[in-house]
């Protein structure tokens, strides 16, 4: 069977820069506060008249050309996104048509933090399969117009931030590329965090209470979250090391998702590897959900923090809870 690997990578960042202390103005918190419990400075908020869509095609746009493909080459769109510009139809269909792409299969993943890395499981196993040349994985959120911005929201508003990443994934010659992916799930923990409503459980679907109860807005259990995010990343770590003959000694680098830097710094600590072999950026962009794995892909492309040759994993954990990794020979 050949190969699968990460031919080009892109990011898009919407220019405003949202910092801790304009969040101050709207709701009781703190600088302080923010910075020590999860190491975020800023984050990136969308304009207003922008869609989801719109940031992952332009993600996506770079990632092709980085891949020096063009859109006809693409066989496949993979859209991971807890946001989506409509309920239906998905984001996928937007990029297709933003992007000027042949009528291909766009395919919408819904497993929040975790989406990007199903995304790229999915890539990975059509072009090793030799069904695709090439599937561009686009993982975009625009978080800003769901969040309550008043002190009841104030532990999820402070945390997630919108921005997109995309990669493009082809075929890989000499034992290079994904070596794997490992994917789990466990949905009795659904509860803990999500978006209640609106939601096909009700009768109507959406209602005036929903509304004003605040149902749309995230729900999140911080502490209960926390507490499984520090046991499954290095758990999902260590599968996918164990599953090629490798120990944590073996990584240059462990790219987790961004999802609170007291997180990361547990899972580096449990893994016992050194501060700089764990990427970080969440001081600037907050938590972007199933964008955060391909934006800190491409800064660490972008700032030679990976090398051909090196063993590079990729661990996100989030809401369903859903849980993932995969390990890449650069
Ligand atoms: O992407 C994957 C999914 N998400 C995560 O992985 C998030 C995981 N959880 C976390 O990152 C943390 O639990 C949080 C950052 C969300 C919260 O940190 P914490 O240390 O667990 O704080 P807490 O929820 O226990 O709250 C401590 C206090 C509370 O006040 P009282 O009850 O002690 O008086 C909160 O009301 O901090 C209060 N608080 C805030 N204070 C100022 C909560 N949010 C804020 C805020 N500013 N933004």
């Amino acid at each position: 069977m050949r190969g699968a690997r990460i031919a080009g990578t892109g990011r898009e960042l919407p220019s405003r820069v949202v910092t801790n202390e304009d969040l101050t103005k709207l709701m009781d918190t703190t600088d302080e506060w923010i910075v020590q419990r999860t190491g975020i400075r800023e984050r990136r908020f969308a304009d207003p008249s922008a869609g989801n869509s719109h940031m992952g095609a332009a993600a996506g746009r770079k990632a092709i050309a980085q891949a020096g493909i063009s859109v006809e080459d693409v066989g496949l769109l993979v859209f991971a996104t807890l946001s989506p510009d409509y309920y239906f139809p998905g984001c996928g269909v937007m990029v297709q048509a933003q992007l000027g792409m042949p009528t291909v299969g766009a395919l919408d993943v819904r497993d929040q933090c975790t989406g990007f890395l199903y995304g790229l499981s999915v890539a990975e196993a059509y072009v090793k399969g030799g069904f695709h040349d090439y599937v561009l994985v686009i993982g975009s959120e625009l978080h800003s117009k769901g969040l309550n911005f008043s002190t009841a929201g104030r532990d999820t508003a402070v945390i997630f931030g919108d921005g997109a990443g995309a990669v493009v994934v082809g075929p890989a010659e000499n034992g290079k590329g994904i070596l794997s992916s490992h994917l789990h799930s466990e949905g009795k923990h659904a509860a803990e965090l999500c978006v209640e409503e609106p939601g096909f459980l009700k009768s109507p679907w959406l209602t005036h209470e929903t509304i004003d109860s605040g149902k749309h807005y995230p729900k999140m259990n911080g502490k209960y979250v926390f507490a499984h995010a520090v046991r499954r990343f290095p758990e999902v770590i260590r599968e996918s090391l164990a599953k090629n003959g490798y120990t944590a000694s073996d990584l240059a680098l462990l790219i987790p998702h961004q999802a609170n830097q007291r997180i990361t710094q547990a899972v580096g600590a449990a893994m016992e590897l050194p501060e700089g072999k764990v990427f970080s950026n969440i001081e600037r962009y907050g938590n972007t959900t199933a964008a955060s794995i391909p934006i800190a892909l491409d800064e660490c492309l972008e700032q030679g923090r990976i090398r051909e040759g090196d063993l590079v994993c990729l661990a996100a954990f989030g809401s369903g809870f859903t849980w993932a990794s995969t390990l890449i020979r650069w």
